[in-house]
């Protein structure tokens, strides 16, 4: 047993999880392997030669199995990394992605510093998941207030938990389990509305890895026939709570920007969208502001 030192069993595992396809092998065995010791990456390496005993091999073990059965690192580990943070991600909460960095990004913009004579802006999140944008968000930008729902319970108690590890104290994100403007008030109070929303083609779902089908919360997913059901509804009823010259910001399918347009232009209040790319230079994110004078 005490030649499964540190070094061998991450070769090891390497091939092992290369020979059966699975992503970033040596990435992999370096997590799993850190996680199950509970020491950082840095650290398989400053101790290479130290042995593992039985029971840390038997349980590096269940993690290999567990992988190789195609599930996600970030369920077996419990958590992610995402902009400057680490969230919580148990399972049936959506894993945050790094394209979603790209719709962070692009809310910084609307967020520059302000001096505290400037009002506090009020922002909302539909459908915050593990909470990973509207905590990145906040935990950078403290003086504004935020607010955030999602239809999952599950979620909810995620976002609730990463808010008390990463925030401190003071900052708070008022959240709610509702249907997307269900039982909002239906008021325009808003400077800025975010949302991820799900966007895949109900026909794409079983074509998308086993890691994802298997493993993460559909209803997290799936956008209906067109994949555009969720951004349809966000994008039509937005008005009634976005302030005049408001900003909706959405992350979408880099083949959506058509359907984005064509719900827009239903809707007098809103400007035409602008698009901005993540970067593989796809178009990922609309940015869609409601007009400074409108009908209501
Ligand atoms: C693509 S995930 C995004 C999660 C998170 N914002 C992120 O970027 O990692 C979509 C989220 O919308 C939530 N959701 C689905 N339908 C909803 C609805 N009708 N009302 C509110 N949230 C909904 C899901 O539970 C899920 O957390």
């Amino acid at each position: 047993m005490s030649d499964w030192i540190i070094s061998k069993v991450i070769s090891w595992s390497e091939s092992y999880f290369r020979s059966n396809s699975i992503d970033n092998p040596r990435l992999t065995a370096e997590i799993l392997l850190g996680f199950s010791l509970d020491i950082k990456r840095i650290e398989l390496y400053l101790q290479h030669d130290r042995p593992l005993n039985k029971d840390e091999l038997d349980f590096y073990k269940q993690l290999i199995k567990r992988r190789i059965n195609r599930e996600p690192v970030a369920y077996i580990t419990g958590r992610k990394g995402f902009y400057n943070s680490e969230f919580l991600t148990p399972p049936n909460v959506l894993i945050p992605r790094p394209d979603t960095e790209t719709l962070v990004e692009n809310i910084l913009t609307y967020l520059k510093p302000t001096d505290s004579k400037v009002k506090p802006k009020k922002i909302l999140e539909l459908g915050a998941g593990s909470g990973a944008i509207i905590i990145s968000l906040a935990d950078l930008f403290p003086e504004h207030l935020y607010f955030a729902n999602d239809l999952s319970w599950e979620a909810i108690k995620t976002v609730k938990y990463n808010s008390k590890q990463i925030l401190d104290n003071i900052k708070k994100i008022n959240l709610f389990q509702t249907s997307w403007f269900d039982a909002i008030k239906r008021s325009p109070l808003f400077d800025i509305i975010i949302s991820n929303p799900p966007y895949i083609k109900a026909s794409e779902i079983e074509t998308l890895a086993e890691e994802i089908k298997n493993f993460e919360p559909i209803s997290a997913l799936d956008g209906g026939e067109d994949g555009l059901e969720c951004l349809n509804e966000i994008i039509v009823n937005c008005s009634d709570y976005l302030l005049p010259g408001g900003t909706l910001l959405l992350e979408m399918g880099f083949d959506q920007k058509e359907g984005v347009n064509d719900i827009v232009k239903t809707c007098p209040d809103l400007e035409q969208a602008e698009f901005e790319k993540d970067l593989a230079g796809h178009l990922r994110v609309a940015i869609i502001k409601k007009r400074l004078s409108t009908s209501k």
